[in-house]
C-alpha cells in the first residue's frame, strides 16, 4: 500500500478498502505514515466523510493498536456509559455505584479534563486519599466485589487513537463525525464492555453545538457499537445550560452524594435515572427501581464502597476554597438564561480546570449556582458564587460570564433534559 494512494481516494470521494485502511492505521501507529500524510488524510474525511463500513474498519483497526480488555469472566453483565462532556457534569458519580447496587458491574474507564470541561477522575481526585490509577488484577476483583469501579483508563488501549487524537487536535480535523465516533468507540469496545450508553449532549457547552450533529454523532456510534458486538444505545441530552448546581471538582462530589442521598437537584437526578434506566435494561434489568435504590440508601452504600476500595474516605471533609465572591441579582424575574460554555470557562480561569494536560487542578476552585433557568430570583438574592486560592483570579472569570446570564420578566421556555433515544 501506498499513504499517497489513499489519501488521493479520500480527496476524491471514495471509500478506502479494509485492507488499505488497516494498513494506513496500523503503519501510522508505527511511524511508517508520517503526521503530514495523515493529516491530509483526516482532513479529507472531514470534508468528505466515511462510509458506515469504512468508519468500523478504522474502530477496528485503532482497537486492534492496543491491547482489549475482557470482562467474560466476572459472572455478571458489564454495561458502562460515555458522555460526550460538558460543564457540570458529575453523573458518572452517582451513575456507577447506583447501576452497581443491581448487582450489575459498571467498568467506568474515565479521564481528566482538559479546556472547559471536567473530567470525572478531578473530581474525584479531591476525596482525600482516592486514587484513579488500578491494575487490571485490582479493576477485576473490584468488579467483582463492589461492582462499580472508576479509575483511569490504561495508556495500552487504543494507542493509535491517543497519537491520532492528538495530531486532528492541532490540524482542525477534531469535528469530523466518523473520526470522533471511531475514538471514543475504539477506547470503549477494547475496554470489553458488554453494553454501553451514551450521552450525546448538544448545546452551547457541549463538543456539538446543534442538536441535529449531536444525533448524527449518536447514530454514528450505536451503528459503530451494534456492528462490534456492543449493545449500546444513546441519549441526546441538552447541554446549553450547566448540569446541576455545582461546577468545579470537590462541589461536584458534594452535589453527587446529595444525589446518592436521595436529594439534588432535578436535572442531575432526572439525567442519572434516565442513564441508570437504559444501562440496566440493556444489562437485562429492564424493571429495576432505579429512584427506590437512591432514596433507600442502596446507592449510597456502593457509593461508600467504591470510593473505599480506592483507598478514599467517603466521610473525609472536601477541600474548600480560601476565597468566594457572590454575584447578585439586580433585579426581580426569572433566570432566563445561564450559558453553559461561558460558566464552565469562568470555572476553569477559577482553577478547576487545567490548559496544559500535565497542570494541577484546584479542587476547590469553581463555581457553586444558587438559581437555574426557569427559577424565580428577587432583587439582591444571590445568584452565583465564585470559589477559588486566590482573589486574583475572580476578574478573568467574571469576564468570562458578562452577558451570559440574564434576568427577565418572563418565565422562559423549559425543555425536558433527554431530547431523544436513539437505538
Ligand atoms: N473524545 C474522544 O475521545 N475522541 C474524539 O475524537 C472526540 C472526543
Amino acid at each position: 500500500h501506498d499513504a499517497v494512494d489513499v489519501i488521493r481516494a479520500k480527496r476524491d470521494g471514495g471509500a478506502i478498502p479494509e485492507d488499505a485502511l488497516r494498513w494506513m492505521v496500523d503503519a501510522y501507529t508505527r511511524g511508517y505514515v508520517s503526521d503530514a500524510q495523515m493529516s491530509a488524510f483526516t482532513m479529507a474525511v472531514l470534508l468528505n466523510g466515511m462510509e458506515r463500513d469504512e468508519i468500523r474498519v478504522m474502530t477496528d483497526a485503532m482497537i486492534a493498536s492496543g491491547e482489549r480488555m475482557s470482562f467474560a469472566g466476572l459472572g455478571k453483565p458489564t454495561v458502562d456509559k460515555h458522555s460526550t462532556g460538558g460543564v457540570g457534569d458529575k453523573i458518572t458519580l452517582p451513575l456507577a455505584p447506583l447501576v452497581a447496587s443491581f448487582g450489575v458491574a459498571v467498568p467506568q474507564l474515565s479521564g481528566r479534563g482538559l479546556g472547559h470541561t471536567g473530567g470525572t477522575l478531578d473530581k474525584l481526585e479531591s476525596i482525600p486519599g482516592w486514587r484513579a490509577a488500578l491494575s487490571n488484577d485490582e479493576l477485576f476483583a473490584q468488579l467483582q466485589g463492589v461492582g462499580a469501579v472508576i479509575c483511569a483508563a490504561g495508556s495500552g488501549l487504543a494507542p493509535a487513537d491517543k497519537k491520532l487524537y492528538a495530531l486532528r487536535d492541532v490540524t482542525g480535523t477534531v469535528e469530523a463525525i466518523p473520526l470522533i465516533a471511531s475514538s471514543i468507540m475504539s477506547k470503549k469496545i477494547a475496554e470489553g464492555t458488554d453494553s454501553l450508553v451514551l450521552d450525546v449532549k448538544f448545546g452551547s457547552g457541549a463538543f456539538m453545538r446543534d442538536i441535529d450533529r449531536a444525533r448524527e454523532l449518536a447514530r454514528t456510534m450505536v451503528a459503530l457499537g451494534t456492528d462490534s458486538g456492543v449493545s449500546t444505545t444513546a441519549l441526546l441530552t441538552d447541554m446549553n445550560a450547566p448540569l446541576g448546581l455545582a461546577i468545579g471538582n470537590a462541589n461536584e462530589v458534594r452535589e453527587s452524594v446529595e444525589v446518592l442521598a436521595g436529594a439534588g437537584p432535578t436535572d442531575v437526578v432526572e439525567l442519572t435515572v434516565a442513564l441508570a434506566r437504559e444501562m440496566l435494561a440493556l444489562a437485562g434489568r429492564p424493571d429495576a427501581d432505579v429512584e427506590k435504590a437512591l432514596t433507600d440508601g442502596r446507592a449510597m452504600d456502593a457509593w461508600r464502597a467504591m470510593i473505599r476500595a480506592q483507598d478514599g474516605d467517603p466521610d473525609a471533609a472536601l477541600p474548600s476554597p480560601k476565597e468566594t465572591h457572590v454575584v447578585t441579582a439586580p433585579e426581580d424575574g426569572h433566570v432566563a438564561r445561564l450559558d453553559a460554555l461561558s460558566f464552565g470557562i469562568a470555572a476553569w480561569r477559577l482553577g478547576a480546570g487545567r490548559a496544559r494536560a500535565q497542570d494541577p487542578v484546584i479542587h476547590a476552585a469553581g463555581i457553586d449556582l444558587h438559581a437555574k433557568p426557569g427559577d424565580v430570583v428577587r432583587k439582591g438574592q444571590p445568584l452565583f458564587t465564585l470559589l477559588a486560592d486566590d482573589a486574583a483570579r475572580f476578574e478573568r472569570a467574571l469576564a468570562a460570564v458578562d452577558g451570559a446570564w440574564e434576568i427577565s420578566p418572563h418565565a422562559p421556555a423549559t425543555h425536558p433534559i433527554v431530547r431523544e433515544r436513539i437505538t
